[in-house]
């Protein structure tokens, strides 16, 4: 049987997916009722970060220990892929010796050809294309609050980056409408908005945008390796803040979301995550380690 990756959403098709998800939800039962569920025991998941993270990396390491296996992080500086140990290389040796390896990384063709080579599921942890982990969480978040994905309104305000990109794939896997408010320049590429199968639209305006829209999400103006770029996308997006009154304009019962982390005073106000409204953001990140641990039982274990 071929190996199972998830370098991208679409890896599982919508019934994958929604497996995965529903594991998710029982296995955040289980751990807030002190239940232990040890179904990757011995397991060993390798973390390769050529990027900075927090949430992904604890959610990895601690959900593959509770569910009785480890973690081994590593780093190019300290590995030989920092050397220049090609990736395809890494990919057969560490096939010898765990049971999975999650990437974060720049270039996706990194992922690509690592899992080219790779006899062990590939997990990929972010890239600058897309952050398909995210978005499982997201969407566990989004099904915890409304029961459902499919026919509700989202809206994402600022930068089309790599999240937003991973956010038309998943119009398109699970039939909700995304509307895209930024400035042109920073639209997701075409290709990620093929992949919403007619879902996604586009405004220049967030006010319009928000309207009716039952989650509003945002990201970083400048993502990791941006940093040259960071005052002239202050400049651009500046007319794309999420604001406290700019969620007045959504749906009564909006949910607020944000990967994290957060520049408060950039693509938030100061103060919205102090708004009750935005309170889903702690449950949305905590949502990255149940939905990761369900992950790494589907993949790992073929099932879950
Ligand atoms: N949202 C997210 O992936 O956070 P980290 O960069 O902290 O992993
Ligand atoms: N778009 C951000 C997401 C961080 C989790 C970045 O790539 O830096």
């Amino acid at each position: 049987m071929a190996t199972q990756h998830f370098l991208t959403l679409s890896d599982l098709d919508q019934q994958a997916l929604f497996q995965v998800l529903d594991r998710a939800s029982a296995l955040k039962v289980a751990q807030q009722s002190g239940q232990s569920v040890l179904s990757l025991p011995q397991r060993v998941l390798a973390m390769i970060f050529e990027k900075s993270s927090t949430r992904t990396r604890v959610s990895f390491e601690a959900g593959i220990h509770q569910l009785g296996g480890s973690a081994i992080f590593l780093s190019p500086t300290d590995t030989q892929l920092g050397r220049g140990e090609p990736l395809s290389d890494t990919a057969r040796v560490l096939s010898e010796m765990v049971d999975a390896v999650m990437i974060r990384t720049d270039l996706h063709e990194k992922l690509e050809i690592f899992s080219r080579y790779a006899k062990i599921p590939v997990i990929n942890g972010l890239s600058d294309s897309c952050h398909p982990c995210q978005l499982l969480a997201d969407l566990q978040t989004i099904i915890a609050k409304f029961g459902q994905i499919s026919d509700l309104k989202v809206a994402w305000i600022g930068d089309g980056n790599n999240v937003c990109q991973t956010y038309c794939e998943a119009a398109g896997l699970f039939g909700f409408d995304l509307i895209i408010a930024g400035p042109p320049a920073y639209q997701p590429d075409p290709s990620w908005v093929k992949l919403g199968k007619g879902r996604v639209q586009f405004s220049t305006d967030p006010i319009a945008a928000v309207k009716g829209a039952h989650v509003v999400t945002t990201d970083v103006w400048a993502s990791m390796g941006q940093e040259s770029e960071v005052r002239e996308r202050r400049a651009a997006l500046a007319p794309y803040q999420v604001t406290e009154s700019l969620l007045e304009q959504a749906a009564d019962d909006v949910m607020f979301l944000h990967c994290l982390p957060a520049h408060r005073g950039e693509e938030i106000s100061d103060t919205l995550l102090d708004d009750p409204r935005t309170e889903w953001v702690w449950i949305q990140a905590g949502n990255r380690l149940h939905a990761q641990k369900a992950l790494l039982e589907y993949l790992i274990l073929g099932q879950v």
